[in-house]
C-alpha cells in the first residue's frame, strides 16, 4: 500500500524503499515526523513529535511543520505568508481533512476564522521513489486575499550537520558544484533573474557523509524555470528546515473571491545509497513521467549548429556549403542559429523580426531548407521570442511591449528589451508569428533562446501589487506559448537555452526536448561540467557540441569528440574550413555514436570515478545487457598508463565481452565490479570509448 493513514492522525506515503510520515499533532499543527527508509508500522508513530511548549520555546516555532505559515509565535522560515483584506497576516490553520487520490493523498489546511484553505497535494512515484508535492491556496470567502509568499514545499531534516550542494555557476561555468555546511543560521540559493539562471539550479541536495554509492541523500527539484528561492535552515530545535519554491522577492498575487493559486511541483526523494542512486531515480522519473511524449522514447538526432562557425554573418550559399560538409560527415539535423532573420548583423538589431532577411535569403529560407532536405537532413533555426531589440521593426510599431518603468530610461541587457508577456496581445503575437514561421518553412527544430535577465517589470499595470505579480505571469505565459506551439506543431523538437544552460530545470523539461547545456565547449571545462549536471539531469537532455579547439588549448579531436559523444552529440566546428583528415575522423566517430546512442541516452549512468578525486574521469552508460565507457585522462603524469576502474550494475555470474580499441576480452561480471577493468590512456588528452556486452 503506498498510502496508509492511521487513525486520521498519522499519514505515511511509501514508495517502494522509503516512508514519508506526518502527523497531525494534539494542537493540530500538522508535522512531519519521518523521512527516510522504508517502515510499514506507522502505528508506532503514534507518539508525540512536538517538544513541550514552555515559557522559551514555542510549540509551533519548534514543530518540524509540513507547510507553516507566517505568523504566530513562529519565527522559523515559512512557507506561506498572506494577508486578509482586514489586515490580519497569519494563517492559523487546523488540518481540517484528507482525501485519497489515485497514487496519491491530498491534505487540506483550514485557517480556524478565516474562509481561506491549503491543500497540499502529494502524487507517489513508487518505483522511482519519488514523492510530487504541490501546494494549492483556495480563497473561500467575499474578499481579496493578498498572497506575499507561497512555496511549493517544506521539508524538515532530522539534526543540524547537514552538508548542502549547489551548483553556483555562471555564464559558461554551469553547474559549478559547491558544497556548504549547514550548521547555523541560514543558506539561501536563489534566482531572481527572471529565468532558472546559472547561478544556481533550483534544488537541494543534502546529505551527511555521502558518496556515490553510499549514505542518505536528501534531494528535491522544482519544476519551474522562473524566481525561485531554496531556503536550508539550521534551526535552534535540532533539525533543519527546507522551504523551496518561488521565489517571494517582489512577488505578490491578488487572491480574488473563488480562485486558486497553484504552486509548480518538486519532486523530492531519499536515496541510502548516495548520489548515484538519487540520480538514477531522477533520471528514471524524468525519461518516464517529464519530458515531453513525442520523443521521450526516441533518441536525439546528431545535429550541426552554424554559431560557432558562422555567428551572424550567415548567408545562404556559405548555409549550403556547411551542410553539405555536414551530411557528408552524417549529421541528421542542420540548424542555423542567430543571424538569419531581418537585418540581423550583430546582436544590436532585428529581434522580434522573425522572418527570413531577403539580403541573406535572395530566395527565401526554403531554398536552403530544400538544400538541407535534398542532403537527406532535417533543418533547424534559432529563436529568442522573449526579446526585441530598438532597432527593429517590431519595437518600433511597438514601443510599449516591454518591461519598464515610465519615468526612466531603461536598461539593455546584450542590447535587448524584454517583451511584456503579461500583455494578452504580446502573448498572441508571439505565438502566431512563431506557427507562421513553423508552418511557412518545413521546419524541424527550434533552438529557443534567453540572453538577458528580466528587470524592471513595470509593465503589468499602474497598481504596485500588480507589478510584482509580473515575474510569475511572464512565466506562466512562456509555458502557455510553448505548450501550444507544440499543440500545434507536434513534430517540432525544441531545444531550451538561456546563454547556454540557463533554462536547465524540470518546469523546462516538460516543454522542451533537451537543454543547451553551456555555451562553453571547452572539452576539458565540460568534463566537470557535464559531470554534476549529470548529478539531476540525464544524457539525453545534454546537448554537447564538438567545436574548433581555441587556440589556448590543444585539445586532441578524438578526446573532444568522446567528450560530446557522452551526451546528445552536436558539431559546432566551422566545416567549410577543416582539413579532410579531421572531417573524415568526425564522420568516423558519429558513425560510432549512432551506435551507441541509445545506450548513452537511455541508459544508466555511473560516475565510475571523477577528476574530483581521480586522474582520470570514467563514466559508464548501461542499457540492460549493453555497455559503454568513456574514459578522459587530461594529464598524464610519471608515465603512469594503467588505471584500474570497477563496473556498476551488471550481472555478477554473468559473463561479459569487452571491446576496446581492437582488443577482446572476456570476463565476468563480478570480476569486472570487485577487481575491475584496467584502462589504458598516455599523455595529455587521452581518452577512449570501451563497448560491453553480456554474452
Ligand atoms: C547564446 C547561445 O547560448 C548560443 O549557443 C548562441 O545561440 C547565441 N546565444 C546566439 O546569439
Amino acid at each position: 500500500m503506498p498510502i496508509t493513514i492511521y487513525q486520521d492522525r498519522i499519514f505515511a506515503l511509501h514508495t517502494n524503499h522509503t516512508s514519508y510520515v506526518m502527523k497531525k499533532e494534539e494542537n493540530g499543527l500538522l508535522s512531519q515526523v519521518y523521512w527516510g527508509k522504508r517502515i510499514d508500522a506507522v502505528q508506532d508513530f503514534d507518539e508525540s513529535s512536538l517538544r513541550g511548549e514552555n515559557s522559551y520555546h514555542m510549540a509551533a516555532d519548534q514543530a518540524m511543520e509540513e507547510y507553516a505559515p507566517f505568523g504566530g509565535m513562529r519565527y522559523k522560515e515559512s512557507a506561506l505568508k498572506l494577508e486578509f483584506a482586514d489586515g490580519t497576516k497569519d494563517f492559523r490553520y487546523q488540518l481540517a481533512g484528507y482525501q485519497r487520490m489515485e497514487n496519491g493523498l491530498e491534505l487540506i489546511l483550514k485557517d480556524e476564522f478565516y474562509p481561506c484553505q491549503v491543500k497540499l497535494i502529494y502524487r507517489l512515484y513508487e518505483e522511482e521513489d519519488i514523492i510530487r508535492r504541490h501546494a494549492v491556496v483556495e480563497n473561500l470567502g467575499k474578499e481579496d486575499i493578498l498572497l506575499e509568499k507561497c512555496a511549493s514545499a517544506q521539508f524538515g531534516l532530522a539534526g543540524c550537520d547537514f552538508k548542502s550542494l549547489q551548483f553556483n555557476g555562471a555564464w559558461a561555468k554551469e553547474f559549478y558544484k559547491k558544497q556548504d555546511s549547514l550548521q547555523g543560521g541560514k543558506k539561501v540559493y536563489e534566482s531572481l533573474r527572471g529565468s532558472t539562471a546559472h547561478v544556481a539550479n533550483p534544488c537541494f541536495v543534502l546529505h551527511r557523509d555521502a558518496d556515490e554509492w553510499n549514505n542518505d541523500v536528501y534531494f528535491g527539484l522544482l519544476a519551474y524555470s522562473g524566481n525561485f528561492k531554496v531556503s536550508l535552515e539550521a534551526t535552534p530545535y535540532d533539525w533543519t528546515n527546507v522551504v523551496i519554491g518561488i521565489n517571494d522577492t517582489d512577488f505578490s498575487w491578488v487572491l480574488k473571491p473563488g480562485e486558486a493559486f497553484e504552486t509548480p511541483a518538486v519532486y523530492a526523494g531519499y536515496s541510502a545509497e548516495g548520489f548515484s542512486a538519487m540520480s538514477h531515480r531522477l533520471h528514471q522519473l524524468q525519461r518516464r513521467y517529464l519530458m515531453p511524449k513525442t520523443l521521450s522514447d526516441k533518441p536525439l538526432k546528431v545535429l550541426y549548429n552554424s554559431w560557432y562557425a558562422t555567428y551572424f554573418d550567415v548567408r545562404c550559399e556559405q548555409q549550403k556549403k556547411l551542410a553539405e560538409k555536414a551530411a557528408q560527415a552524417g549529421v541528421e539535423l542542420f540548424v542555423v542559429d542567430d543571424g538569419w532573420f531581418l537585418g540581423r548583423e550583430d546582436d544590436t538589431r532585428a529581434l522580434g523580426d522573425w522572418t527570413p532577411d531577403p539580403e541573406k535569403f535572395p530566395n527565401g529560407l526554403n531554398e536552403l531548407i530544400d538544400h538541407v532536405k535534398g542532403l537527406g537532413m532535417e533543418f533547424g533555426l534559432w529563436i529568442e521570442p522573449e526579446m526585441v531589440n530598438e532597432n527593429s521593426r517590431l519595437f518600433r510599431e511597438h514601443p510599449d511591449w516591454i518591461y519598464r518603468f515610465e519615468n526612466r530610461p531603461v536598461l539593455k541587457g546584450r542590447n535587448q528589451y524584454v517583451l511584456d508577456l503579461t500583455k494578452e496581445e504580446v502573448v498572441s503575437w508571439m505565438l502566431e508569428t512563431l506557427d507562421r514561421l513553423l508552418s511557412d518553412h518545413d521546419i524541424h527544430y527550434l533552438k529557443w533562446d534567453m540572453n538577458r535577465a528580466i528587470s524592471e517589470t513595470g509593465a503589468f499595470g499602474q497598481n504596485s501589487v500588480e507589478h510584482k505579480m509580473v515575474w510569475h505571469t511572464h512565466m506562466t505565459n512562456f509555458y502557455r506559448v510553448v505548450r501550444e506551439l507544440r499543440a500545434r506543431h507536434p513534430e517540432v523538437e525544441i531545444e531550451a537555452c538561456a546563454s547556454g544552460g540557463g533554462r536547465a530545470d524540470l518546469g523546462a523539461m516538460e516543454y522542451f526536448d533537451e537543454y543547451w547545456t553551456s555555451d562553453n565547449t571547452d572539452p576539458l571545462d565540460r568534463l566537470f561540467i557535464q559531470e554534476n549536471y549529470s548529478l539531476l539531469y540525464p544524457a539525453k537532455y545534454m546537448r554537447a557540441w564538438v567545436t574548433d579547439s581555441p587556440d589556448e588549448r590543444k585539445v586532441s579531436l578524438p578526446f573532444a569528440l568522446h567528450v560530446s559523444m557522452c551526451g546528445s552529440l552536436g558539431i559546432g566546428c566551422n566545416l567549410n574550413a577543416l582539413e579532410e583528415e579531421k572531417l573524415a575522423l568526425i564522420q568516423e566517430q558519429i558513425g560510432v555514436y549512432k551506435q551507441i546512442r541509445n545506450i548513452v541516452q537511455f541508459g544508466e549512468l555511473y560516475r565510475l570515478t571523477s577528476l574530483e578525486r581521480e586522474e582520470i574521469q570514467t563514466v559508464e552508460y548501461l542499457l540492460k545487457n549493453q555497455g559503454v565507457i568513456f574514459a578522459f585522462l587530461p594529464q598524464g603524469r610519471f608515465g603512469k598508463d594503467r588505471f584500474r576502474v570497477k563496473l556498476k550494475g551488471l550481472e555478477a555470474a554473468g559473463t561479459y565481452r569487452v571491446t576496446d580499441r581492437g582488443k577482446i576480452l572476456e570476463k565476468s561480471g563480478v570480476y569486472l565490479m570487485e577487481y575491475g577493468l584496467e584502462v589504458n590512456l598516455r599523455g595529455d588528452y587521452d581518452s577512449c570509448l570501451i563497448r560491453f556486452q553480456l554474452l
